[in-house]
């Protein structure tokens, strides 16, 4: 019933999991029945090791979490020598998401992702608002071109664009990243904000500002993905404070193919296998399916294209 194809990619559900929230080691999915996750895409990976931001690099408000982690990672080589091999155990298929500071840093992750049997699917994060340059192939059509062109090159597994959300328009980014060879595109990264304490005049995270995440988010990136899904004929995966069933199936009709889930497992760690149960009864009570739900919205109004 929560059967879903991202491009070749066949899933048995439209739920995934969202960059840097989750694990990689199968216990992580203990909390999950089998058949609730469509995939597990993992926490960004750079060619070297960063130690990411200083503390404080987390911090909750009533709408959600402010992040400024910072891309911490051990670094490519850990991963193909440590990550991989564990990934063989996991049960759904792998999407290994890559980061970098320079187009020659995402072709080269690409092509190592390429050549590992464990990654079923490749997402270049252009996206990430809180390390130095993160967002320049995001908020630049004619660099995000180029990436995207050069990382399409080097491998034929499906490729993944995740897009920014500071932007005043998504279209001509989700447009490119189509154009230049993108299989389905993720809508969207963090959104830049800022929490301050008056008391010490300083801001909360030691980075000064951080990617917002959690419910607050989701009528923004709602309003991303439905433009994005009428201007592009790729799929859209939709990321932005998705928590419960109704949230992934309002996503669907706004035109997502599927969800990603990232903020809402923090606090629940089953959150995804709750959604997928919800899901199979909403689809049931309502009699419908997510092939048909998808992309339905009606518009209060004629639009003119
Ligand atoms: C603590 C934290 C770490 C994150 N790390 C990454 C990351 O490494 N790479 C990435 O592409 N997105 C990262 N994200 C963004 C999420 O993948 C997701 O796009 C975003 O949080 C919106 O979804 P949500 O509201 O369901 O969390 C991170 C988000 C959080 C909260």
């Amino acid at each position: 019933m929560l059967r879903t194809a991202i491009g070749s990619l066949e899933l048995d559900s439209p739920i995934l999991t969202a960059s840097g929230t989750f694990g990689h080691d199968p216990s992580a999915l203990a909390f999950l029945q089998p058949g609730d996750l469509g995939a597990l895409v993992l926490k960004t990976v750079t060619r070297e090791p960063r130690f990411g931001n200083p503390p404080q690099r987390l911090a909750e408000f009533p709408g959600g979490l402010l992040n400024a982690i910072g891309l911490e990672n051990k670094g490519l080589e850990y991963w193909r020598e440590t990550v991989a091999p564990q990934l063989a155990a996991v049960p759904v298929p792998v999407v290994a998401n890559a980061g970098g500071h320079s187009t020659a840093d995402y072709v080269a992750m690409t092509a190592a992702f390429d050549a590992m049997a464990e990654v079923a699917a490749i997402e270049l994060n252009l996206s990430c608002p809180n390390v130095e340059g993160g967002t320049q192939f995001s908020t630049d059509v004619a660099a995000l071109e180029l990436v995207v062109q050069l990382c399409r090159a080097v491998t034929n597994k499906p490729l993944w664009v995740k897009l920014s959300p500071n932007v005043a328009s998504i279209v001509p980014f989700a447009q490119a990243a189509e154009a230049s060879g993108a299989d389905a595109l993720t809508v969207a990264n963090t959104l830049i904000g800022m929490l301050v304490n008056w008391r010490t005049r300083r801001p909360v995270l030691a980075n000064g500002t951080g990617g917002m995440s959690g419910p607050a988010v989701r009528p923004l990136v709602l309003r991303l993905v439905w433009e994005t899904a009428r201007a592009v004929t790729i799929p859209v995966i939709a990321s932005g404070g998705a928590s419960n069933a109704e949230d992934v199936l309002d996503y669907v009709v706004a035109g997502a193919t599927a969800v990603q889930v990232g903020t809402a497992v923090f606090r629940r760690p089953g959150v995804i296998s709750e959604i997928a149960t919800d899901l199979r009864r909403l689809l049931q009570e309502e009699n419908t399916s997510l092939q048909e739900l998808r992309a339905s919205l009606v518009w209060p109004f004629p639009l003119s294209c």
